[in-house]
């Protein structure tokens, strides 16, 4: 949209490019069921800011040698995470977690970001992969100056903040509002909560086991028909090692019992976020469940909502197990995976 301004109103007019606010569009279940989301009042969601973050999430130029984006690694046909278990860096480097998929970063209402949550906002979250030896390796001088001197992204930012001066601050906050238009909320589960789809009894059982204190008990973690994230977005040690080669949570707050502890992830989307685990161990549901149901692995910092790790796990039926990964798999938006306002066609 284009004002004219009178500044000084004496001699010139002086034209100014005023962003159009686009507020997020709060699905029926959030609404009803959990907080408002996140946006910072210094970074207002605007039509202009939200298409520039887009370009710049697809766009190489923000690694070292302009051969790796965002999306190289957060894939929109994969929930925007990678399908390998560690990602290529632009060097071949490997990191040793397996990619986070995106969606309903707006309602993370720690605002702890990554695995271990080291990361504190959105806007922050950006300047991490571009400087990463084992991602993007660039350096944010050379890539300042590289968008400076780019025909297009002078006159984009400057549509988006009122500048043609690119910096650092400006590429994440750009990204940081696409990012927060990610919001998955049609699965089929979801139509089923709103009357719009039926659940199988297969489907319908595996959410009981799902709810059930007594055979699956995953709810306290990861949320309930009453939380459309599925996650908790808190820090637990779910039994995956009796020894922490990576101590997550408790590397960050240097306290040993946060050691073993991560985020625990969204069950949205499973279906294409495929491997599991902060270190992508699991490459199945099946591989998942066994694990809840008999393989867990007692340490000092287990939580204490794993109560059934003497045992090894809640020790689930076979039938139990099947219906589960059914109810699971109702979670997957396959309507998000193929939002053209997300994909780069
Ligand atoms: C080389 C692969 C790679 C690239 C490139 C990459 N990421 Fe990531 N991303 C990851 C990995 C791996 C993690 C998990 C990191 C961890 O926990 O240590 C992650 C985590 C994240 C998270 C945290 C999500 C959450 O729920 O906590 C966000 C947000 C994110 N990336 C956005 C971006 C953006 C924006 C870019 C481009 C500027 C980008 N990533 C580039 C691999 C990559
Ligand atoms: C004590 C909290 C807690 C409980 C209870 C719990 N989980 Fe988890 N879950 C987590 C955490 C934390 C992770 C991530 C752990 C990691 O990567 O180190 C996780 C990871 C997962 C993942 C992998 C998702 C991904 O994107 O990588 C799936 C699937 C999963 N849990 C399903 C279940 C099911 C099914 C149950 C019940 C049988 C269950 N969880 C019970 C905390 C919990």
């Amino acid at each position: 949209m284009v004002i004219f301004i009178c500044h000084s109103c004496s001699n010139e007019n002086v034209e100014t490019y005023v962003p159009t606010p686009s507020p997020l569009q709060i699905p029926p279940l959030f609404e009803n069921n959990i907080l408002n989301p996140i946006t910072p009042t210094n970074n207002p969601q605007t039509e202009e800011g939200i298409a520039l973050g887009k370009k710049l999430f697809f766009d190489p130029i923000l690694s070292g040698d302009n051969s790796q984006a965002c999306a190289n690694c957060h894939n929109p046909k994969n929930a925007f995470t990678d399908p390998k278990r560690f990602s290529d860096g632009i060097n071949g480097s490997l990191g040793n977690r397996n990619s986070m998929p995106l969606f309903n970063l707006a309602w993370n209402y720690e605002e702890k970001f990554f695995w271990d949550g080291s990361v504190f906002s959105l806007e922050h979250q950006v300047f991490e992969p571009v400087s990463d030896p084992t991602e993007m390796a660039s350096n944010w001088t050379q890539l300042e100056a590289e968008l400076q001197q780019h025909p297009e992204y002078p006159d984009l930012f400057e549509k988006a903040f009122g500048t043609s001066t690119i910096d650092s601050n400006l590429v994440a906050k750009a990204i940081a509002q696409f990012e927060r238009t990610l919001i998955s909320s049609n699965s089929k589960f979801d139509r089923h909560l709103l009357g719009e789809a039926e659940l199988t009894p297969e489907e319908l059982n595996g959410f009981n086991v799902f709810m059930d204190e007594n055979r699956g008990d995953c709810f306290h973690c990861h949320g309930s028909d009453k939380n459309p994230l599925w996650t908790d977005n808190i820090f637990h040690n779910n039994g995956l090692d009796e020894n922490f080669s990576d101590l997550g949570l408790g590397a960050v707050t240097g306290d040993p019992a946060d050691n073993g502890k991560f985020k625990t992830p969204s069950l949205r989307n499973l279906a294409f976020t495929a491997p599991y685990m902060h270190d992508g161990r699991f490459a199945t549901i099946d591989e998942v469940i066994d694990h809840y149901s008999e393989g867990l692995k007692n340490s000092s910092t287990i939580d204490p909502l794993m109560k059934k790790v003497a045992q090894g796990g809640v020790g689930l039926s076979e039938k139990d197990k099947t219906d589960l990964k059914s109810f699971l798999l109702s979670l997957s938006d396959h309507e998000f995976i193929n939002n053209s306002a997300f994909n780069n066609q």
